[in-house]
């Protein structure tokens, strides 16, 4: 595939390869891509179409909304629900699984989507972005219920995720297929390939967390961060460079660019609350580490590979650590001694 291409183009080709393919692979991807350039263009409007602030609502996991996490999350249904590419989905922002009209045409693929992702960073003008998980319908299902999405991420057979930045950038991946990384141009109106294989270097000085949150961290998680901060003196002996956006999907791009390593770690703060970390498995942390993966990195909780665990809830969390292979493996190693 060459830089230049539009998605289309990639995702016909990438469909050739990939077993038991059918017309409706691309199908879906395509209506994802729609449902992405509309968020784009609702995101860069912002305050000309009154769409900032919160709405007057609650999602399931008692996070206040915001006004375009509801419309987000519309145009995703809105672009999925009808064209007969999909069994069924799931999204942060709503309770239970989605189920299609009656009389929908289905497919047989199981949609996964955190619609809005760093939704707190939209009032203020920061990057936010979409977050997509792509699994496969078991046969025979008509109408899937919860249990048929509570599959680990080890079978997913996409992801992706939109970043709604200075420009619009979509990044896929599927299983054996790298990461590329296509670019919007708003005056065509399509998806335009700008980076092949991306692959994260295995090394890196910057780091990415939530600091606020240090004194509910575990003491691997601690002594890593003391270690960074300490620089050359510290036991890691570099010195290192922060970030912390607030957006999981910018924080991964970021990555995916430069380097780096983020973590949402498993703390008391979320442990009080009766979760696992802040992050949600399925439809952020699988996503994301399927991605990291296949770009030559790594992603787990600490403790165990994230795409290997099971999941029980459709909004359950999880603790994130992923980024560069050098220093995931090091906060790794630092579990293991504790
Ligand atoms: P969302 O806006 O979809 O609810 O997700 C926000 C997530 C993630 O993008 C980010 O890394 C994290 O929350 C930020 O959390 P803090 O506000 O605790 O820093
Ligand atoms: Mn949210
Ligand atoms: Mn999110
Ligand atoms: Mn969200």
């Amino acid at each position: 595939m060459y830089i230049g291409t539009t998605l289309t183009n990639y995702i016909i080709e990438t469909q050739r390869n990939l077993p038991e393919a059918t017309g409706e692979f691309t199908g879906l991807l395509n209506d994802i891509s729609v449902a992405c350039k509309r968020i784009s263009d609702l995101v860069n409007k912002g305050g000309l179409i009154g769409m900032l602030g919160s709405a007057d609502s609650e999602n399931v996991q008692g996070e206040t909304q915001k006004q375009l996490d509801v419309v987000s999350n519309d145009v995703f249904i809105e672009a999925l629900a009808h064209n007969g590419h999909i069994a069924g989905l799931v999204t942060e922002e709503m309770e239970d699984v989605y189920h299609l009209p009656k009389g929908a045409p289905r497919g047989r693929y199981l949609i996964l989507a955190d619609p809005l992702d760093g939704s707190s960073n939209i009032d203020v003008n920061i990057s936010v972005g979409t977050i997509f998980s792509i699994l496969k319908a078991p046969d025979d299902v008509e109408d899937p219920r919860t249990e048929d999405f509570l599959r680990p991420g080890t079978e997913q057979i996409a992801a992706g995720y939109c970043l709604y930045g200075p420009s619009t950038t979509m990044v896929f991946t599927t299983r054996g297929h790298g990461v590329q990384m296509f670019t919007l141009d708003k005056d065509f109106g399509e998806f335009i390939l700008t980076r092949k294989d991306v692959q994260i270097p295995q090394e890196t000085q910057e780091f990415a967390i939530n600091v606020s949150n240090s004194r509910f961290w575990e003491p691997p998680v601690k002594r890593y961060i003391d270690a960074c901060l300490a620089g050359k003196e510290g036991e890691i002996g570099k010195d290192f460079n922060m970030r912390w956006v607030a957006s999981m999907v910018a924080e991964v791009h970021r990555i995916l660019t430069r380097g780096g390593i983020f973590m949402y770690p498993i703390d008391e703060k979320t442990k009080a609350k009766g979760q696992r970390g802040r992050l949600r498995l399925m439809y952020e942390a699988n996503p994301m580490s399927m991605i990291v993966e296949q770009a030559g990195g790594l992603s787990n909780t600490g403790r165990k590979r994230i795409l290997d665990i099971q999941p029980e809830e459709i909004h359950e969390r999880a603790p994130v650590i992923l980024g560069s292979k050098q220093e995931v493996e090091r906060v790794i190693q630092f579990h293991q001694e504790a």
